[in-house]
């Protein structure tokens, strides 16, 4: 196996040492489209000239393209002159400065890859990042050529919007019922920002006016009949552009604003300068069929996509390993802005929450990789939770470190300095270094180096000087290519409480005045630091806001997170001892030594936090939502996903009894009343009756059952008949059955909403689920070209159903494999994403480890795998 498995890691690949700047440089594009589904005419007419002097050959990238002609300022191109190849054209003999065109045919209905232009729906769409523009025409496909484009778009009639980037300058009819559309961005831009939409789409208009006056024209396409519920996403665009005035200082630049809603879509949403593109399933919505999840995430990804406006578009990535130079930063931007519109400690409980469930087991397992990664062999495969998120978390980091004052500045000073220009993580590090005068090489440090450091705190107490010493040690386990780390700069955000848990000040190192919050940054290995003025042993509370991206233990006694639940002023840190009792208990129940005592105290506690009038339902329902199955997996490998499920189910059921009278009371009144607002606070109520209501299943009584049916019948948002059916579906039997039945019939002219009905029935933990899972890829609704269907069932099913997926006879992963291997063969961007599942085998049972293997294997050794999914499963395997 082991030669199969290190082939790909051995296979060339990118490698940031090689980077040299383009040898061409494009100052102007000319694109002219004949669009037709099957046979689409792509005429390309570049403005080059050489960089930087010698007299290297043209070399431009090409993906399945089907050449017409080529031609040099206007000569046509003698066949001895260029070499086609599956990847490239060479051109030798070329000028320092000349017009290069091209005319290629393209088959968009064919493109099931959905990369470059395909069709969705009988329109017409384009995907380029990270390199889908060359399967449209020949280019120096690289993000650090900008260019300015100018684009003609000809169809017939029956495709009445043609859209493409920047101002529309020209538009008419033809003969034969075809016409024409001409758009001119006036940007330089990377060709991974260029796209074109072209078909029947209705439209929602409306204006921005920016802070110094100008009037932006606001336009949202969608599917023919859509366009009232694309309301919200105009609402939270609008709110994001007046966001990024106040909070960045960044107006937009062009006098429209573009957004499209596709079906089909390899991924969320894509920032084209002026003309993003979403996934329909991040921008349609209206209270009957979208859950308050879908609001949140289309606020969110509305604003993330519009920042990139500036972060990342008139500041783009010299090449594609600072991808996190663009999305780190964005994410970033995007959390701080949901945290404004949602309140900062739920905001945060769910942005660390997510990297938990997501960044932490790719940074503990073999696909892990530095922020800035050195070397690939498909990019695709790096838009991953460690760039994305943790990338965020480095940029929240260096904020904390230089606070917020000196971050505007040093912002103010990158936008100012690397305008127009395709710039590294070096970069935009320096210009906090400048503004502060300060070493930030450890911030770098941040992004060069794979792994989650550990970091433990070891608290003494002195009651005769009144101190605090902690010592403070960090490390980071050796991940692949690197088995020695530099200490990483780590600030503590802390506070202390007494005995009772009331806040006690104390005075931090290097300061005068007592204060009770205060931010320790160490930066070494091991290192002491003191805090003084202390009354009486104080219980700590530290990393609060989690404000590294790091794991920490404290040596404390038991006690200690009982009184940080119950009082601690940071919300974080109180959601953090809950969830850390929980799973400690959890994971004794794994290990067949169950601590009642414990579990007791901790359900009582839970209960005076749901009594507790001061906080928030949005909190309480984070609070009541114990770590999930793939959590405890992570925790306390090699992890048993049967007993797992067994001990949390426990937990639960111990709650549902003592609290039941609590539990219901919180149903009863928290039932939704007058009309459906998607605010943060009604989706709080939401929350925390579907919770409890959760839980109550758990113990599952028949009452609780004919509750759960209620809950699910008087639903009037999508939130609450979820809420109810999944709590169906953990009591089975034919309540569920028709709930299911009669769901599929009312919603079956909805695809978003029959994606949620696919991805309920795969997180089924009944017995039979994976049949039933196999039974629904053949119904006829299903569609595995559509990369939203494929993943509501299969990747649903592998990523949230542990129990069921951990199958011991390896029936699951079999699943899985056959799928990935299956839409390999046309789609390699969404197969390589799902094979995360398998590629963690190292965290379990031996037994279960082996069946991973052998299907990752098996994958691996499938005929004409792609590229993408040989990268990933080969790394999976190598050891
Ligand atoms: N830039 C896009 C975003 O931030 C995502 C592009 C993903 N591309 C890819 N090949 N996976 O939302
Ligand atoms: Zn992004």
């Amino acid at each position: 196996m082991t030669d199969i498995a290190s082939a790909p890691e051995s296979a060339p690949g990118v490698r940031l040492a090689d980077y040299r700047p383009p040898a061409f440089l494009v100052d102007e594009v000319h694109l002219d489209f004949r669009l037709a589904p099957s046979s689409t005419r792509v005429t390309a007419r570049l403005t080059l000239r050489r960089n930087g002097g010698g007299d290297a050959p043209l070399v431009l990238n090409g993906r399945g393209l089907t050449p017409i002609r080529f031609a040099i300022d206007g000569i046509p191109l003698a066949a001895d002159r260029y070499t086609v190849t599956s990847e490239d054209v060479t051109v030798r003999g070329v000028p320092d400065a000349f017009t290069f065109e091209s005319e290629v045919e393209i088959d968009p209905d064919a493109n099931r890859a959905l990369e470059g232009l395909y069709t969705s729906g009988g329109r017409f769409y384009t995907q380029c990042e990270a390199e889908g523009f060359r399967r449209i025409t020949w280019f120096p496909d690289r993000p650090d050529v900008l260019a300015r484009y100018t684009v003609r778009i000809e169809a017939e009639a029956t495709y009445p919007r043609l859209l493409s980037n920047g101002n529309l300058i020209d538009e008419g009819k033809l003969e034969n019922g075809r016409h024409y559309a001409v758009w001119q961005d006036p940007f330089p831009k990377p060709c991974y920002l260029f796209a074109l939409v072209a078909g029947d789409l209705d439209l929602l208009e409306d204006r921005f006016v920016t802070a110094s006056g100008r009037s932006v024209v606001l336009r949202l396409f969608v599917d023919p009949g859509q366009a009232p519920r694309v309301a919200y996403a105009m609402d939270a665009l609008k709110r994001a552009m007046r966001w990024d005035e106040e909070n960045y200082g960044r107006e937009y630049d062009l006098d429209l604003f573009m957004i499209v809603a596709v079906r089909d879509f390899n991924m969320g949403a894509m920032e084209n300068k002026g003309l993003n593109i979403f996934n329909s399933s991040l921008l349609i919505a209206d209270p009957e069929t979208a859950t308050d999840l879908d609001y949140e995430r289309i606020e969110s990804v509305v604003a993330h996509e519009y920042f990139h406006n500036w972060t990342g578009n008139r500041i783009t990535c010299r090449d594609w390993f600072q991808l996190c130079v663009k999305e780190g930063l964005t994410v970033f931007r995007d959390q701080s802005f949901s945290a404004d519109m949602r309140g900062e400690a739920v905001q945060r409980i769910k942005d660390v929450r997510a990297l938990r469930a997501r960044q932490f087991p790719e940074d503990a397992g073999p696909l892990a990789h530095p922020a800035r990664p050195d070397h690939y062999r498909k990019i695709d495969n790096f838009y991953t939770a460690t760039v994305y998120e943790k990338g965020a978390e480095i940029v929240r980091l260096l904020r904390t470190l230089i606070g917020p004052d000196d971050y505007r500045r040093g912002m103010d000073l990158y936008f100012q300095r690397f305008d127009g220009q395709a710039v590294t993580v070096e970069d935009f590090i320096s210009c906090f270094a400048e503004v502060t005068g300060r070493d930030l090489s450890g911030v770098l440090s941040w992004y060069l180096q794979a792994g989650t450091p550990e970091v433990s705190v070891t608290p003494r107490y002195d009651a005769g000087a009144k101190t605090l010493s902690l010592d403070l040690r960090q490390a980071v386990a050796p991940t692949r290519g690197m088995a020695d780390k530099v200490p990483l700069p780590i600030p503590l955000r802390l506070g202390l409480l007494d005995a009772e848990g009331r806040q006690q000040s104390f005075i931090a190192p290097g300061a005068v005045e007592p204060t009770g919050e205060a931010i320790v940054t160490f930066d070494k290995a091991e290192e002491t630091v003191t805090l003084t003025g202390i009354a009486e042993e104080p219980v700590l509370s530290t990393l609060r806001g989690f404000s590294a991206p790091v794991t920490v233990t404290v040596a404390e006694p038991g006690e200690s997170r009982f009184i940080r639940l119950a009082n601690d002023p940071d919300l974080f840190n109180r959601w953090e001892a809950g969830q850390s009792l929980a799973r400690d208990l959890m994971l004794a129940r794994v290990k067949s030594k169950p601590d009642t005592a414990g579990e007791r105290r901790f359900v009582d506690a839970l209960g005076r936090a749901m009594a507790d009038q001061s906080s928030e339902p949005a909190f309480k329902a984070l609070l009541l939502a114990l770590p999930s199955e793939q959590d405890l997996a992570l925790a306390a490998p090699p992890a048993d996903p049967a007993a797992i499920h067994e001990a949390r189910d426990a937990l639960r059921k111990l709650a549902a009894e003592v609290l039941r009278g609590q539990f219901e009371a919180l149903h009863d009144g928290l039932v939704p009343m007058g009309a459906f607002s998607p605010d943060a606070e009604s989706a709080g109520r939401r929350a925390l009756r579907n919770a409890v209501l959760d839980m109550l299943m758990a113990a599952g009584t028949p009452s609780d059952i004919a509750r759960a049916k209620a809950h699910a019948d008087a639903a009037r948002d999508m939130t609450t008949s979820l809420g109810g059916l999944s709590a169906l579906m953990q009591a089975g039997g034919a309540a569920y059955d028709s709930a299911v039945a009669a769901f599929y019939t009312r919603w079956q002219d909805e695809p978003l909403v029959i994606d949620k009905w696919f991805a309920l029935q795969a997180r089924s933990p009944a017995s039979d689920a994976l049949d039933k899972v196999k039974t629904l890829t053949g119904h006829p609704a299903f569609d595995a070209k559509t990369p939203n269907r494929f993943r509501a069932l299969v990747a649903t099913f592998a990523q949230m159903n542990p129990v069921r997926f951990h199958d011991p006879s390896g029936a699951g992963y079999r699943f899985l494999a056959d799928q990935i291997i299956a839409i390999d063969r046309f789609n390699p961007q969404v197969a390589a994403r799902q094979l995360e599942p398998l590629g963690g085998w190292r965290r379990y049972k031996p037994e279960l480890a082996a069946l991973m293997k052998a299907e990752l294997a098996r994958i691996l050794a499938s005929p004409d795998l792609s590229p993408n999914v040989a990268e990933l499963a080969g790394k999976a395997l190598a050891e």
